[in-house]
């Protein structure tokens, strides 16, 4: 059966530099010595972190102190870390978009947060409401453990905040002296000139950590991603790091092929995945009857789609899984787990050609899942 995998959020697997992370790998290896004997301590591989902070420094035009750079087994380790830093006892609180990264719910909840939403809009979350939530909290005694931010390609909306409205994020969280975590880890995956400061480097007072990722411009198998945070806060977020460091073997070979390679391999990855991503808009506009809005996003690797309301979105689902397409669903992303009419396409794996035969299939699942109204009765 032909599949049609716009579910999860991966690279092309087209462009995974097999060939080229080989030959880096005979490169580096005979030249680490006795390292790979050795634990590599809590920041990780030192020539890898100098490269996260030059990554940093070409996109957002600062460097990130090396010092305060340490690696992690994909962004996902440093998500969970900041729960288990900065929440203290069962039911203390996280501030997030009401849609938000379902990975990040999924944890947050088993670290038994209780996790709050606030709306969002095309710019992302809204200032107006956060500063209302955090209000409310601070006077119920809930005052929270952080705000957990995804500002740039928003999963899943694909939402890229301005940087006013970034300015005014960090003013409310000063004024409400509550840290800010920032999910960066879509930040290279760029299709249009969008570029808007990292909230990293924007004035603020809290403190603002920092999180990146190699899963979205190399692949989510290799599993190294990095973090940033001003001491003594770094010391102390990694006090609950307890597997040893990240692998020397894995940073010292992927810094052995990006160190002369990344941004040739950026800018091929994004070539390729925008013209999928143009495909699936082209694609998903033949049916409007079915996909009633969907976002544009710059950059990213989803497309946050709206169905009709009257949309059976179990059945759906089910059509859909018996068809061979995989999406992930509204309700996987929603703080609340309500079951909102709306789906999300991921555009970076799947082929141009699964697009084109998969988007008019699920278009009709959506079609032929419509509740059908009561009808009154005549008299
Ligand atoms: C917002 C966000 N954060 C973190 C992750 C986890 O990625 P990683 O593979 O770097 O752990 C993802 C993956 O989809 C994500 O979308």
């Amino acid at each position: 059966m032909e599949t049609y995998p716009f579910g999860s959020g991966r690279p092309d697997p087209s462009s995974f530099p097999n060939r080229e992370l080989a030959e880096a790998a005979m490169r580096i290896l005979p030249e680490l010595g006795d390292e790979l004997a050795r634990y590599p301590g809590s920041l990780g591989y030192e020539p890898m972190r100098k490269l996260v902070s030059e990554r940093f420094e070409k996109r957002e035009g600062v460097r990130l102190p090396v010092q305060e750079v340490a690696l992690t087994t994909g962004s996902m380790q440093a998500v969970t870390l900041m729960a288990q830093t900065f929440l203290e006892r069962p039911g203390d609180v996280v501030v997030m978009e009401e849609f938000s990264y379902s990975g990040t719910l999924g944890a947050y909840r088993k670290e038994g947060a209780e996790l709050v939403g606030i709306p969002l809009d095309e710019d992302g979350m809204r200032m107006d409401a956060l500063s209302d939530t955090l209000k409310d909290l601070t006077d119920r005694g809930k005052k929270p453990g952080f705000i957990y931010a995804l500002v740039t390609f928003q999963n899943p909306t694909g939402s890229i905040m301005p940087v006013e409205r970034r300015r005014e994020l960090l003013q409310i969280a000063d004024r409400f002296e509550v840290p800010v975590v920032e999910d960066h880890c879509y930040a290279d995956t760029v299709y249009e000139d969008c570029q808007v400061p990292a909230l990293y480097t924007l004035e603020h007072e809290v403190p603002v950590v920092h999180i990146e990722s190699f899963s979205k411009i190399l692949g989510p198998g290799v599993r190294l991603g990095a973090f940033t945070a001003p001491q003594p806060l770094l010391g102390e977020i990694l006090s609950y790091r307890r597997d040893g460091g990240p692998s020397t073997l894995t940073a010292a070979i992927v810094y052995e092929y990006f160190r002369e390679q990344m941004w040739n391999h950026v800018d091929e990855i994004n070539t390729i995945v925008k013209e999928k991503r143009d495909l699936m808009f082209e694609m998903l506009s033949q049916f409007p009857d079915a996909f009633e809005w969907f976002s544009r996003p710059k950059g990213g690797l989803f497309i946050w789609v709206k169905l009709p309301d009257t949309t059976d979105v179990v059945a759906c689902e089910q059509r859909a899984e018996a068809l061979g397409i995989d999406y992930a669903t509204g309700k996987a992303f929603h703080v609340y787990r309500e079951d909102v009419p709306y789906l999300r396409l991921a555009f970076g794996y799947t082929k141009l050609d699964e697009i084109r035969k998969g988007i008019p299939k699920l278009a009709a699942c959506v079609l032929e899942t419509q509740k059908v109204e009561a009808q009154g009765v005549a008299d």
